[in-house]
């Protein structure tokens, strides 16, 4: 079982990750830490469980979450720094939050980031992100962001359903040959992440084009013909580059370009 309190020594006095609300099993830890939002509880709480029995993705799908082999965690969010107008930059945050925090848990593994929630290792999946907001009354100080991230840290094919098994992986199985037989431990990795999150978020309002530059070097569509899935039905295009707010600019083929804000799939073409 996680040993939750490793992760709260390890983190006191920070931002993020000085309360753990810890579960031995959840029905999802975003729900739970959309409900501590609403009952007024801190910036940085994070709300952590070994298993998930309703975990969530995005648009309604699900995220398997067996107990004792990887992390399932979300934060609560109320970034007094960061103007609500600027809060679609959370996702491109996070997910350079995550890219550090498996590379340095795993040195020598790249990660890359698929616009807008996804990190893979080796071409798989290995980690989601899943961003809710929520507000009790009116003003921007009663708003709230919930960051839910699911990331595969120990999974072998065989712990994934077999509809998975092609395209999900995770850090111990990626980093396996660098890892020569030491263990990774969850605790480190969710640690690590935490760490890298609170200081992203500090320089997220006028340290972004920054970010922007590091996420972008690992972008797995960037610079390549994509197709993707929205509400105006399929569309293929050429991945530009990404905006101030971290959405995607695509050329389409009449040449004009548009800006993506989120889509329901995305892959690159070939
Ligand atoms: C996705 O890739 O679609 C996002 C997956 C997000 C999964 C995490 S696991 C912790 C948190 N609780 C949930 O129910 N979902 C997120």
């Amino acid at each position: 079982m996680l040993d939750h309190h490793r992760i709260t020594r390890s983190l006191a006095g920070a931002a993020v990750g000085h309360l753990v609300d810890f579960h031995r099993s959840l029905a999802s830890t975003n729900d739970r830490a959309f409900k501590l939002g609403e009952g007024g509880h801190p910036h940085g709480v994070v709300v952590l469980a070994d298993a998930q029995t309703a975990g969530r993705g995005r648009r309604g799908r699900s995220w398997e979450s067996p107990p004792d082999l990887n992390l399932y965690l979300s934060v609560l969010l109320r970034p007094d720094d960061l103007p609500v107008a600027l809060w679609p930059r959370l996702s491109t945050v996070v997910a350079l939050a995550l890219c550090r925090a498996l590379e340095q848990e795993v040195p020598g593994i790249e990660t890359q980031v698929k616009w807008p929630n996804d990190i893979y290792l080796g071409g798989r999946k290995v980690a989601g992100i899943l961003i809710e907001t929520g507000q009790v009354g009116g003003g921007e100080e009663s708003r709230f962001a919930v960051v839910g991230t699911g990331i595969n840290v120990h999974g072998r094919p065989e712990d994934f359903p077999p509809e998975l098994r092609q395209t999900a992986t995770s850090l111990a199985v990626e980093g396996d040959a660098i890892l020569l037989g030491r263990k990774l431990e969850r605790e480190a990795v969710a640690v690590a992440y935490l760490r890298h999150l609170a200081c992203l978020l500090a320089e997220t309002r006028d340290g972004f084009a920054t970010i922007l530059a590091e996420v972008a070097s690992r972008s797995l569509l960037l610079g390549r013909d994509v197709h993707w899935v929205a509400e105006g039905g399929e569309q293929i295009g050429h991945a530009l580059g990404l905006d101030a707010m971290g959405q995607l600019r695509v050329r389409l083929p009449d040449g004009g370009e548009k800006t993506l804000g989120s889509v329901e799939k995305i892959r690159p073409l070939g």
